[in-house]
């Protein structure tokens, strides 16, 4: 499950031309089910109104008055003690070093100080404030108290000049507490390793043999991991997707890369989600210069590439590991006959029979028509579904799974 989904988040927002984007993301924590009370502080609310907050989130966005009118003295109390996440983005060099010291003089600092939750910062900063050693003690000291602080990032400022503290867009801070929210779930301890995308083989300098896997079930493995609280490789193949929040990836291209990776990552890991579509064959050698056209034909002689899971399963016979090992069978027909087979020819605890004969369902598409296979004959039909939602349901059962087999 999305872990953001009925958490309450306090979002604190103070002034920098940045505000602008704490809307987005006040909007996107708002979409994906959190409740969010956002506190304005003077300055803040001169760049951004409440009632932009007001809007996307459906609720009261606090401003300074609110600290002194007949319940304000017990709002930042009760604010901060019921919240999960306290987010402050942006965050100023000056609300950076009142929380290092703890100074508490406005609803938002005083908010903080009261509140039991993860704290959260996105600082936004022009023309080398972030850099000041001031601002860098004070970060220094919040970060030892185990504050989360997202960004900045490298970029042109209001003012026109360039440097380090552009504040993080809000896709990405948003990762960033999806991941902080997954952590202690069921897979808390877990290393799950995913593998995404389709290997490319090189024919020349220019030219390579692949297939049509984009990675997308790939990459909705890696984050329903992170989602469980896993500590999370993506091991990938070229893919035009952006790597989840928590995740750690290892870029490859061929085959031949992918298992090297693929065998030293799982050496101690507990589950292997093998969602890459690796390409059976390669060209038998790798020209060094552009083929010319040359003939009016070409003929390419290809060789087999190895079989990743075959491998991986011969080492978990000696040593255990990976506990848990889940196939992907892409099939245009006799799905479940020959997933069925993979599933045992493999030494698989799970094996997802994907039927890509389906429009709706298979590469470059969102949608998936799953049925999972497990060795003892036990299969579950999933409904058309997200890669999202499979993937959820596919990490449901690898759950289960390791609690069966303890340890
Ligand atoms: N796989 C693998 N190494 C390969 C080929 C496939 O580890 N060289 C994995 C895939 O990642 C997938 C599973 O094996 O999890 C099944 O892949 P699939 O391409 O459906 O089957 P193949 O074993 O390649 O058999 P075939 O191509 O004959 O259907």
């Amino acid at each position: 499950m999305n872990p953001i989904q009925d958490k309450r988040i306090i979002l604190g927002v103070t002034g920098s031309i940045a505000c602008y984007k704490a809307a987005d993301l006040a909007s996107k924590l708002t979409q994906a089910g959190a409740q969010v009370d956002v506190i304005l502080t003077e300055s803040g609310a001169r760049f951004i109104q409440p009632l932009t907050f007001q809007s996307v989130t459906g609720r009261k966005a606090y401003q300074e008055k609110d600290l002194w009118d007949d319940q304000g003295h017990v709002t930042h109390i009760g604010l901060g003690h019921h919240a999960d996440l306290l987010v402050i983005a942006p965050v100023t060099a000056n609300t950076i070093a009142k929380l290092a010291h703890g100074i508490a003089d406005n609803l938002l600092t005083l908010t903080a100080l009261a509140a039991a939750c993860p704290l959260m910062i996105a600082p936004a900063m022009d023309g080398g404030m972030f850099t000041h050693p001031a601002a860098q003690d004070n970060l220094a000291i919040l970060h030892r108290r185990g504050a989360i602080v997202v960004g900045p990032e490298e970029g042109r400022f209001a003012s026109g000049m360039v440097g380090l503290g552009r504040m993080s867009e809000p896709q990405t801070i948003l990762g960033e507490i999806r991941r902080v929210l997954a952590e202690g779930g069921p897979l808390a301890g877990r290393k799950v390793v995913v593998t995404a995308g389709g290997t490319q083989e090189p024919l020349d300098p220019v030219r390579y043999l692949t297939n049509r896997s984009s990675g997308r079930q790939g990459y909705a493995l890696a984050q329903a991991a992170v989602d469980l609280g896993a500590q999370v490789i993506l091991i990938s193949a070229p893919a035009a997707l952006t790597l989840p929040a928590g995740a750690d990836l290892i870029p490859v291209r061929t085959a031949a890369e992918m298992l090297e990776v693929v065998l030293d990552q799982t050496a101690k890991a507990d589950i292997l989600l093998m969602a890459a579509a690796v390409a059976d064959f390669k060209p038998a050698s790798t020209a060094n210069q552009k083929i010319k056209k040359g003939e009016d034909a070409l003929t390419l002689p290809l060789t087999r590439t190895a079989d990743i899971l075959l491998q991986v399963g011969k080492r978990k016979a000696q040593t255990g590991f990976p506990r848990l090992m889940v196939g992907f069978a892409a099939e245009s027909e006799n799905l479940l006959a020959n997933a069925a087979q993979k599933l045992s020819a493999k030494h698989l605890e799970l094996i997802a029979a994907n039927d890509i004969s389906a429009a709706d369902a298979g590469f470059e598409v969102d949608t998936n028509r799953i049925t999972l296979l497990f060795p003892g004959g036990e299969q579950q039909q999933l409904d058309l579904m997200s890669k999202a939602e499979v993937s959820a349901a596919i990490l449901d059962r690898c759950v289960e799974l390791l609690a069966a087999k303890g340890g």
